[in-house]
């Protein structure tokens, strides 16, 4: 009996104050996603297998929560949504403006081991730009990446970007005469995998691709050395130590420049400092074609905050529709993590604006003006049972309202209610047709005071 009331392992229950910190969290990426004028799109959470076996890649397929839905279709709860954001878009591709700028919330299930940072069940916050082939679609989203945390007072001194190349990573596998496009996909998931295995490990998974110890080896050091490259020039000399024939040499020439105005522009976005150029960073995820970056913590090694990259082909093999693509997604587990160790959750306060207390008698007249303020948007509650005024008193206190409105027989005689404001213990008699008026003027001005004083949202780029 004792399973039925705990959750699966790697899924959570929100009691109303975890719930909160999620809606908080949510109502912040979606002020984000406002101010870079994105528009949010829904799909369904569960969705076709194919749907994921298709393209998401070998990890993400070996994670999937799927099974037999009664009509003998196979079925996925989503692990991720951009194949569904595919399906969407690809589906009125002519239709639409371009670029597409669209953002989500979804709640997302993968298979994983729960450890700190994983769970199976976790939201994402997606943002994608679709129908843009320039790198200026890169910089947007990281901007915007760096703002969905910044909201929370999270700068420079907790996070940092790790920006790198699937175009560079493929460029120096035909360097090494690696062109079949099956083996470039193995050894990129291979090299996803680098800082998680020991280097055993890692030699066998590579010699299943590569005929020779020699070739192994050869790949294993210069491999090392690109994946430590963290400037233009250190990427082009991996690349000279390769004799690359005229059109390699060209290719890495284009790419390399892309990279200087791709960083040019982070630049002028103020986003420079937060990105650090790291050839280690591949992503397990199988669609990405170009720039892939993920978010993490500084000076840790812990699990990614978020990531993302380019996906151009994705849409025409999903959807026969070519459109280029790029964009990522942030965690909710990560990001409270943080949040929390830095202090920087906000505060949770389920506020109330009025109490009502009421003599015998007056029950009638208060339950009519309770229905008038909560018509006008305040929050208003009261004893359920029958008690006496005096206990009604006493409960009020441990609601912390604004407000506790006394209907008293006397005061009804002359129409009246009595009205405390809790802080200041100032008691006023309000007629009950200026009730809500009064009532409104008071909650909107007590709520401009707590937003100023516990707003817990500051951007770097105020
Ligand atoms: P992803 O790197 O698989 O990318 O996930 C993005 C973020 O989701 C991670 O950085 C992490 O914060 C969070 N996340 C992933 N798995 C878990 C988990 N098991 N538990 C908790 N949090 C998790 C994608 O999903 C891509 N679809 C992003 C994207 C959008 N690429 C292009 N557009």
């Amino acid at each position: 009996m004792a399973g039925v009331m705990e959750t699966l392992p790697g899924f959570r229950d929100f009691y109303p104050t975890e719930c909160a910190v999620r809606n908080t969290l949510f109502a912040a990426w979606r002020e984000v996603a406002h101010r870079f004028h994105f528009v949010e799109f829904d799909s369904p959470i569960l969705e076709p297998l194919e749907l994921f076996t298709e393209k998401s890649g070998e990890e993400i397929i070996e994670q999937l929560f799927a099974f037999e839905d009664r009509g003998g279709r196979k079925v996925a709860l989503r692990p991720e949504t951009t194949p569904s954001l595919v399906r969407l878009i690809g589906t009125r591709a002519a239709s639409l403006k371009k670029p597409i700028r669209w953002f989500n919330i979804t709640e997302n299930f993968r298979y994983e081991r729960p450890q700190k940072g994983r769970l199976r069940s976790f939201y994402q916050f997606n943002v994608d730009i679709v129908g843009e082939a320039s790198f200026y679609a890169e910089a947007e989203l990281i901007a915007l990446a760096i703002e969905s945390f910044s909201i929370f007072g999270l700068g420079r001194q907790h996070l940092y970007i790790r920006l790198s190349d699937r175009q560079i990573w493929i460029l120096w596998l035909q360097a090494l005469g690696i062109g079949e496009s099956g083996t470039q996909m193995g050894l990129l998931h291979v090299l996803d995998k680098w800082e998680r295995r020991e280097r055993q490990d890692l030699e066998k998974d590579v010699a299943r691709y590569l005929s020779s110890t020699a070739h192994v080896q050869t790949f294993f050091i210069g491999a090392e050395q690109l994946r430590k490259s963290n400037t233009l020039q250190a990427i082009r000399e991996c690349f000279d130590a390769l004799n690359p024939n005229d059109t390699l040499k060209e290719a890495v020439n284009q790419r390399l420049l892309t990279w200087e105005k791709l960083l040019e522009e982070l630049d002028a976005l103020q986003c420079g400092s937060f990105v650090q150029m790291d050839l280690g960073i591949v992503r397990g995820l199988a669609y990405y074609t170009g720039f892939v970056f993920e978010v993490f913590e500084a000076g840790l090694d812990g699990r990614a905050l978020a990531g993302g990259g380019r996906y151009d082909l994705l849409f025409e093999k999903l959807t026969g529709h070519a459109l280029p693509a790029v964009g990522f997604a942030v965690g909710d587990v990560t990001l409270v993590d943080v949040l929390q160790k830095y202090r920087l959750l906000p505060n949770i306060a389920f506020s109330l604006d009025c109490f009502v207390v009421f003599e015998d008698g007056t029950r009638k007249q208060a339950l009519q003006d309770v229905g008038s303020l909560r018509q006008n948007g305040l929050s208003v509650t009261y004893l359920l049972g029958e008690c006496p005024v005096s206990k009604q008193f006493k409960k009020a206190l441990e609601y912390n309202p604004n407000f506790i409105l006394f209907y008293g027989s006397n005061e009804l005689k002359n129409n009246q209610v009595q009205v405390k404001h809790v802080a200041t213990h100032n008691v006023t008699f309000v007629e009950r047709e200026k009730l809500v008026n009064f009532v409104s003027n008071c909650a909107a001005g007590s709520k401009r005071e707590q937003a100023l004083k516990v707003d817990p949202f500051i951007s770097i780029f105020d």
